[in-house]
């Protein structure tokens, strides 16, 4: 590994041989894929700067592929790994236990592709898919690939409300869910909340005209499958609600009976669209993230193999949820593109108790770990025992990604969980990458704790002053990549402009990334984190608009702001300043209200922390809120600097008076 990493710094080093060895060294992984038609040209052709013309990535052009056919077919027939287990799959109740080899796998996704073609989705219509962490979610977004289909998968912790916002933006006209299921011992009816995201998307003039539901709590037998348009019988779970409307719902099981298990895949150009997948916007609209096949296949096939340095032997975990682009790269796409054998978990790493990781990690010899700061901070709270009741020896590699990880966290997880023996991977990357962008290489790059590294082989970032010059040596500022990377994204959904404005408009020549770095004497990497008006909240990014706009739609709420405020688990919280419309008291029941609305609108994740009642928010003379300001009073820090922009400063002295010091 050490040569690897020789070969990072000298990518690093020299921007300019990189683009010349990139399309060698790219060329070089791609024969190891299947492609129908070969490229033809250059291998990654592209335009970064908005003054020369629209934006474009363009890799392998000319190529034709099917990215399920490489996952699968390649590994079954080509490879013979036809009986290696893809995935083990892991419930919420410890016990509830199943694997599936990659034959099965693909026996399973040409079976249900059948069942979409027979649905009538063809070549490039979107199919939204809203389902827990069970293997028929794999299923579905291959089967999807594997008929050319987009797919879009909302996270199962959005609300209604969201995924009918995702369904009305993407125009899918399937959706796919399941009955419900549970996180630790709570139940979620997703069936119920799938079903009022599709009467407000009736409501808002979009009928979506088809539903398949899996019986996933409601566990299928024989003759319920047969007993085709019924709803599930409800056995275990008694407050478990699925309602049905024979008119729009199909059940799965029912769908499948009689599918054929062989489906010849739908060749697709290297540039036709893979999946969408919405990330939130600092506009409060979420943006649909497009990445296109070939090159994402690529990315996302390498970066896996080289930056947890993948072993035909290794038991990989990652335990994000495929909801999130982490799942979708590091679960479903580079892992099977390698033939690896993954653990795919349900739960909750706190369910039933605060060991389950660890239990998980002995009971399959899990080599390859990838978790998020977040979830290693909560479990650090419990201290080393519930760790060290498990062995842990097969561990050989841990991974980070989401957030910036604090160096006390790090050195908790490489002192207590891998007992010093195990290099870290802090991967840093963005729904927008594909793929890791700036991470060690493990065994081959120094680490420091809390520092992402350097960047991983193709990329060029740079770091840029206000006023978009390029900083050399050690230099703090705005993030950018200068050049793309097979798996980059390729657009945003339907707004090309969004993209455009989003990423290259600030900078002319560059891919905005939204966050700050710094990069130290030794050229290693720091993200600060956001410095646009985002939040991250245990690894997940959320616009502060869409909260505000989520409060302000209460009838009582006139104005509202939301600013994050570090949280020790979580890394931000959600502190809200509400200003009143007249004569409205502020109350308990009204704090609750407004937690639940945002719940409700957003989804979990986004629930309010803290609610302060403001009566005045510090604005500028031309009536901008000052967030900045903001953020220092929820804080209680009383260093404000330059206020002197502040229409009335004296409402400032009035929010640290009223700061709220309790979580709501
Ligand atoms: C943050 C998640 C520091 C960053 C894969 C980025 C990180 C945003 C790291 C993207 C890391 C992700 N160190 N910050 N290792 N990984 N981030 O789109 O702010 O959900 O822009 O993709 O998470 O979040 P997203």
């Amino acid at each position: 590994m050490l040569s690897l990493f020789s070969l990072q710094l000298w990518s690093w080093m020299c921007p300019s041989l990189t683009i010349l060895y990139s399309a060698e060294f790219w060329g070089d992984i791609a024969k190891d894929f299947f492609w129908k038609t070969k490229h033809t040209g250059q291998f990654l052709d592209y335009n970064f700067d908005v003054t020369k013309g629209e934006i474009f990535v363009k890799c392998m052009g000319g190529a034709s592929t099917n990215i399920c056919y490489n996952l699968l077919d390649r590994n079954v027939h080509e490879k013979k790994l036809g009986d290696k287990v893809a995935f083990y799959w892991l419930g919420n109740e410890p016990g509830d236990e199943m694997m599936v080899t990659y034959r099965e796998l693909l026996q399973r996704v040409c079976q249900f592709a059948n069942v979409l073609k027979s649905q009538g989705v063809k070549k490039g219509d979107c199919v939204s898919i809203y389902m827990p962490m069970v293997v028929e979610l794999v299923i579905a977004m291959l089967a999807c690939a594997r008929i050319g289909a987009i797919h879009s998968i909302v996270f199962a912790g959005f609300s209604a409300e969201s995924l009918c916002e995702r369904i009305l933006d993407s125009q899918c006209s399937l959706l796919i869910t399941a009955d419900g299921f549970y996180r630790g011992d709570k139940l979620i009816n997703l069936k119920l909340l799938a079903d009022e995201a599709l009467r407000k998307c009736r409501e808002k003039g979009f009928p979506v005209e088809k539903c398949i539901m899996l019986k996933h709590l409601s566990k299928e037998t024989e003759e319920t499958a047969l007993g085709s348009q019924s709803p599930p019988a409800k056995r275990s779970c008694p407050d478990l609600q699925v309602p049905w409307n024979p008119d729009v719902d199909l059940c799965w099981h029912t769908l499948l009976l009689g599918a054929s298990d062989e489906c010849e895949p739908e060749w697709c150009e290297s540039e036709d669209p893979l999946f969408i997948l919405y990330t939130s916007g600092s506009t409060g609209k979420p943006k649909g993230v497009l990445h296109t096949v070939s090159g994402y296949m690529l990315y996302t096939a390498t970066t896996f193999k080289l930056v947890f340095d993948y072993q035909p032997e290794d038991i990989y975990w990652c335990t994000a949820d495929i909801g999130w682009i982490t799942g979708h790269s590091y679960i479903t796409y580079g892992p099977l593109a390698n033939g690896a054998t993954s653990v795919l978990f349900e739960g909750l790493p706190t369910y039933p108790d605060v060991s389950r990781m660890w239990e998980i990690v002995d009971k399959y010899h899990v080599t390859k770990f990838y978790t998020a700061p977040t979830a290693i901070r909560l479990l650090m709270k419990y201290g080393s025992e519930p760790v060290q009741k498990y062995k842990r020896e097969s561990l050989k590699v841990l991974g980070t990604v989401g957030e910036p990880i604090n160096p006390e966290a790090w050195l908790w997880y490489y002192n207590v969980v891998g007992e010093k023996r195990c290099p870290i991977v802090d991967t840093f990357w963005q729904t927008e990458t594909g793929g890791h962008v700036l991470t060690p290489l493990p065994a081959a790059t120094p680490m420091k704790p809390g520092s992402a590294t350097f960047p991983f082989f193709g990329v060029v970032p740079a770091i840029l002053n206000e006023s978009g010059e390029e900083l050399e040596g050690p230099s703090e500022g705005y993030l950018v990549f200068k050049q793309p990377w097979p798996g980059v994204m390729r657009t945003v959904y339907g707004n090309y402009q969004r993209f455009e404005t989003t990423y290259f408009k600030k900078f002319p020549g560059y891919y905005v990334t939204g966050d700050g770095c710094r990069r130290d004497k030794d050229g290693y990497y720091w993200i600060t984190g956001r410095i646009d008006d985002m939040l991250n909240v245990s690894g997940h990014l959320l616009s502060t608009a869409e909260v505000e706009s989520a409060l302000v739609e209460h009838e009582s709420v006139a104005e509202a702001a939301v600013v994050g405020r570090p949280h020790p688990v979580k890394g931000e919280s959600l502190y809200c300043f509400v200003t009143l419309s007249e004569g409205v008291m502020y109350n308990h029941t009204l704090e609750a209200q407004l937690k639940k609305q945002v719940r409700e609108k957003i989804g979990a994740i986004a629930t309010p922390d803290y609610i302060q009642n403001a009566p005045g928010l510090p604005k500028t003379r031309s009536g901008k809120i000052m967030r900045r300001v903001l953020r220092k009073i929820a804080c209680n820090e009383r260093d404000l600097g330059d206020i002197s922009t502040l229409a009335d400063a004296s409402v400032v002295e009035q929010l640290f008076q009223n700061r709220c010091t309790t979580a709501v």
